[in-house]
């Protein structure tokens, strides 16, 4: 889809007071399961440190990392609106995060995301002068507060601070906006002053559109969010069932007959005589 229609339907959608929804995915079977569930954005998070490689940081998450798991998400959901995180130390000077851009748009991305508040603000209209499509992410941004979430914008000073890097990196070409983990109150204000839409993680319910990490949704990973819903158990599934597998062979019930196949009797024969006379 070309990035034109993207920001139409997902301006559009703000507009109408219909509802954005967008996941996480890092690699071809989830990319392929949220599109066909019908998500309206996938997100090739630097979460993919945390959740997928066992690294201790989404800050030891590399450009080359997300260029990897990026273009298998884009193998798994060729229509899909994707996009993706542009990692820790990648965006901090404009040429450097525009070279770094144009690496992620040529893997598969329409849209980098930037974490860094108003701190962002030139890198986004550098990347927005040059035709990026960049979405902002304001409130907590691990890759800047560490690994433990915790909610931004309690006092007022810090509320007016979120406002106003909102309206600035809106002013400075971003076309979304993430607000994760910020009172409720603060993001209805923000999602009511930006025309561009804003998404809420942990930030309630007037905002736009919803994203959350897959691995949270099902139930994959092994801590619980408060801002999370879990909506399956599939490490419970999964466990059982490689559980069963191997009990399986243990005691000989697998493979059985359905899943082996014969030599007719007369090849065998064959066999066994060339063996013998060998
Ligand atoms: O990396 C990620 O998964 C994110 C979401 C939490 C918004 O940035």
């Amino acid at each position: 889809m070309n990035m034109n229609t993207i920001t139409k339907i997902l301006t559009d959608k703000k507009r109408q007071g219909t509802p954005i929804s967008m996941v996480t995915a890092y690699d071809y079977p989830v990319a392929r399961i949220a599109a066909e569930a019908g998500v309206d954005v996938v997100l090739v998070g630097d979460s993919v440190g945390t959740n997928v490689l066992g690294y201790k940081s989404e800050c030891e998450v590399t450009l080359d990392d997300m260029i990897h798991h990026l273009k298998a998400v884009r193998r798994g959901a060729p229509e899909a609106c994707i996009m993706v995180d542009m990692p820790y130390g990648t965006a901090d000077e404009p040429e450097k995060a525009y070279a770094n851009a144009v690496a992620l748009v040529d893997a598969g991305a329409d849209i980098v995301k930037l974490e860094g508040w108003g701190e962002k603000k030139e890198i986004v209209m550098h990347l927005a002068a040059k035709g990026i499509s960049v979405c902002a992410h304001i409130g907590y941004n691990a890759q800047y507060h560490g690994p433990k979430g915790r909610m931004f914008g309690k006092e007022a000073a810090g509320a007016l601070e979120l406002i106003e890097s909102a309206r600035a990196l809106e002013q400075a070409g971003a076309i979304m906006l993430i607000a994760e983990k910020i009172p409720v109150e603060i993001a209805e204000i923000i999602t009511a002053r930006l025309s561009i839409p804003v998404i809420g993680i942990g930030s309630g319910i007037e905002c736009d559109g919803q994203v959350l990490v897959f691995h949270d949704v099902v139930g994959l990973g092994w801590r619980t969010f408060r801002h999370a819903r879990q909506y399956t158990d599939i490490r419970t599934d999964i466990s059982n069932a490689v559980s069963s597998y191997i009990n399986e062979i243990n005691s000989h019930a697998f493979p059985s007959e359905e899943h082996s196949w014969h030599l007719p009797k007369a090849i065998l024969n064959e066999v066994q005589q060339k063996l013998s006379e060998r």
